[in-house]
C-alpha cells in the first residue's frame, strides 16, 4: 500500500484552517492534506493538463475532479458470449487553495448497474484510488512543490527527498516521472515492435520469455516472444482470449497492476497458427505476434 495513504485521516486536522467542510463526504472518505499552495489560475491548469493525459478531468469551483475508469470480466461461464462486462470508475478530487486536499471515496458498488458478480471491489476501487493520488504526486506540479517545502523545512538535500517522494507514491511508479505526456504516447502507440531487441529475457513464466524490465506488481514487462503481449499496456479487455482459435491465452491474476488485474497469458504460444486475430482485436494493441521465433529460445 501507498505510504502515502497510511497517513490517512478521517477529520481535517491542520493549523491551515480550510473553507467548509466537504458536505458530500458524509461517510468513510481518505483525506489527504498536502502542505503547498495551489491558487495561482496558471498551475491549476498545469495540474489538470497533466492529469488530462491520463483520467476523466472536470472542474467545478475550487475543486478538480480526476475519474480513473476500469473493467471488469467474469469469465466463468464457459461460452464467451456468456461472459459478463462492467466498466467501473473511481473519482479523487483535489481540492485547491491554501493548502492542497485530496479527498476520494468509494461508491457503494450498487452504483454500477449489473456489476453486482464483482469480486473484491472495494480493494480494487481503493487500490485504484490510491494510484490516481500517487500519479497526481508524482506528475504534477502538486509533487514539485511537496518537494520543495520538504528541502525547506526538513532540510533534506536532493536525494533524500527524493527517496521519500518516491516511497510515498509506490503506485505511480510505471509511469515515467514527471513525464506523463510520454507515457500516455507509449499507450497509445501500443507495443513496441522492437522489443526483443530493446529489452531483455528478466524471467521466465509458463513456457514463455518474459522481456523486463519488471517491478512486480506495477511493472510486469512483456510475456511471450512469437505471440508476445505487452502486460503493462493489456487492460483485460479479453477479445484476444475470444478470437484465439487455439486458445493460446489463459487469464493471469495481477493484483496491484494499474492497467488491471489480470492479463492474457501467452501460455500455449507455440500452439499458435499465426492467424493475427488476436494483434487484430486488442484495443490497446498490446499484443504482437511474430512468426519464425522460437517461442522459448532466448534472442
Ligand atoms: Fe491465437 Fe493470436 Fe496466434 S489469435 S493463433 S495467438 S495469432
Ligand atoms: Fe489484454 Fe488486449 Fe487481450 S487488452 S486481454 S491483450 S485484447
Ligand atoms: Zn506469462
Amino acid at each position: 500500500m501507498s505510504a502515502l495513504l497510511e497517513d490517512k485521516v478521517y477529520m481535517v486536522l491542520s493549523d491551515t484552517a480550510k473553507r467548509g467542510v466537504y458536505p458530500l463526504h458524509g461517510y468513510r472518505y481518505g483525506l489527504y492534506r498536502i502542505p503547498v499552495e495551489l491558487i495561482d489560475k496558471k498551475e491549476i491548469q498545469q495540474v489538470t493538463a497533466a492529469l488530462a493525459q491520463s483520467f476523466k478531468i472536470d472542474e467545478f469551483a475550487d475543486r478538480i475532479y480526476v475519474t480513473y475508469k476500469w473493467k471488469e470480466t467474469d469469465v466463468t461461464a464457459s461460452k464467451p458470449q456468456d461472459w459478463k462486462e462492467a466498466e467501473l470508475e473511481v473519482t479523487v478530487e483535489i481540492v485547491t487553495g491554501e493548502v492542497v486536499d485530496i479527498i476520494y471515496q468509494i461508491k457503494p458498488l450498487e452504483s454500477f448497474p449489473d456489476a453486482h458478480w464483482v469480486k473484491n471491489y472495494r480493494s480494487k476501487a481503493d487500490q485504484n484510488a490510491k494510484m490516481i493520488i500517487d500519479f497526481i504526486i508524482r506528475n504534477t506540479i502538486i509533487g514539485e512543490k511537496w518537494k520543495q517545502e520538504w528541502t525547506k523545512k526538513l532540510k533534506l538535500n536532493v536525494q533524500e527527498v527524493q527517496k521519500r517522494f518516491e516511497g510515498l507514491t509506490p503506485l505511480a511508479k510505471p509511469l515515467v516521472v514527471g513525464k506523463p505526456a510520454a507515457a500516455a504516447a507509449a499507450r497509445k502507440k501500443g507495443i513496441d515492435p522492437n522489443f526483443m531487441n530493446t529489452r531483455q529475457v528478466a524471467e521466465d513464466h509458463a513456457n514463455h520469455h518474459v522481456w523486463g524490465p519488471v517491478t512486480s506488481p506495477n511493472v510486469l514487462g512483456i510475456h511471450g516472444t512469437s505471440v508476445a503481449v505487452d502486460f503493462d499496456l493489456c487492460v483485460a479487455d479479453g477479445a484476444c482470449i475470444e478470437a484465439c482459435p487455439v486458445d493460446v491465452f489463459v487469464w493471469l491474476e495481477t493484483p496491484g497492476h494499474p492497467a488491471s488485474e489480470k492479463k492474457a497469458d501467452p501460455a500455449r504460444e507455440n500452439e499458435c497458427i499465426f492467424c493475427l486475430a488476436c494483434q487484430s482485436v486488442c484495443p490497446p494493441k498490446a499484443i504482437k505476434i511474430t512468426r519464425g521465433v522460437h517461442p522459448f529460445v532466448k534472442q
